[in-house]
C-alpha cells in the first residue's frame, strides 16, 4: 500500500481519539509556536497536521495565517468539519510534503509532529529538508517532533526513524540553528507511553541554500 492509501485508510477507519498519536491539545507545540511567533499575522504551516487540534487552538489564539498540509483528504475533511465555519480562515493543502508546491519563503513557522520520522531513506529526508528551506522565511522557525532514541520503532504499522536531539538537528544541517530541544513522554489512548523529541530551529537570515551550507 502506498503512503497516501495507508493514511486515507487510517483516517477512514479510525476515529481521531483511537490513534496512538492522539492529543486532546497539542500543548507543547502551541507553547513553542507561541514563544517564537512575532505577531498574530505570522504565517504558520502544520505539516502532516492530520486531525490534530493544533489548528483549532491556533485559531483560538487569534493566529490569522494558518495552513494545514496532509497527504490524507479524509484527515483534512475531518479537521475542517470539526472546526466549522472558522475552517474557511485556514488554507488546507492535500499533498505530499516532499513534492508539494509551497510558496518560496512563505512561512514564518513550520511545525511537524510525527511526520519526519516516517522518512526512512536519506533521499526522502534530504527532499524534506530542501522543502523546509525553500518554504520557510530566512530567520523563520522550524519545529519538528519525532520519536526519540528511546521511542517506538514503528508508528501506525510503519517503520520509523528515532532520533536524539543532536541527531535530529544534524539531519537539517547548518542552515538551521538549534534554538532548543525538549523531550516529551506522550501518553497514548491505549495506556502506553511514547518518547518524543522536539527540536526548534531558526533558519539563517540569509536563507542559504542547503547545497552550499550543509
Ligand atoms: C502520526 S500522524 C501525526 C498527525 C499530527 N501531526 C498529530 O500530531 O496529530 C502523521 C501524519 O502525517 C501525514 N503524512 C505522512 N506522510 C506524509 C507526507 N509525506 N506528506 C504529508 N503528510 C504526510 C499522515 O497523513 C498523518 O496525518
Amino acid at each position: 500500500m502506498n503512503p497516501k492509501s495507508h493514511w486515507e485508510n487510517v483516517y477512514s477507519t479510525k476515529s481521531a481519539e483511537r490513534v496512538s498519536w492522539f492529543q486532546e491539545h497539542a500543548d507543547r507545540s502551541l507553547r513553542l509556536i507561541g514563544e517564537v511567533a512575532q505577531s498574530p499575522a505570522d504565517s504558520i504551516i502544520d505539516i502532516g497536521g492530520g486531525v490534530s487540534t493544533l489548528v483549532d487552538d491556533l485559531l483560538a489564539n487569534r493566529f490569522e495565517d494558518l495552513t494545514v498540509l496532509d497527504l490524507s483528504s479524509a484527515a483534512l475533511a475531518t479537521a475542517r468539519n470539526r472546526i466549522g465555519s472558522a475552517a474557511d480562515r485556514v488554507t488546507w493543502v492535500e499533498a505530499d510534503v516532499l513534492s508539494a508546491a509551497l510558496p518560496r519563503h512563505g512561512y514564518d513557522i513550520w511545525h511537524d509532529r510525527a511526520v519526519f520520522h516516517f522518512l526512512t531513506t536519506k533521499a526522502e529526508r534530504e527532499a524534506y529538508v530542501e522543502a523546509t528551506l525553500n518554504a520557510v522565511k530566512p530567520g523563520g522557525h522550524v519545529i519538528v517532533a519525532t520519536f526519540a532514541e528511546d521511542g517506538p520503532v514503528e508508528c501506525s504499522g510503519l517503520p520509523v526513524m528515532r532520533y536524539s536531539a543532536t541527531e535530529l538537528h544534524a539531519e537539517f544541517g547548518t542552515p538551521f540553528r538549534l534554538v532548543r530541544h525538549e523531550k516529551e513522554a506522550h501518553a497514548t489512548p491505549f495506556g502506553t507511553v511514547q518518547q518524543f523529541v522536539y527540536c526548534m530551529c531558526r533558519t539563517t537570515e540569509t536563507g542559504a541554500s542547503i547545497e552550499t551550507s550543509r
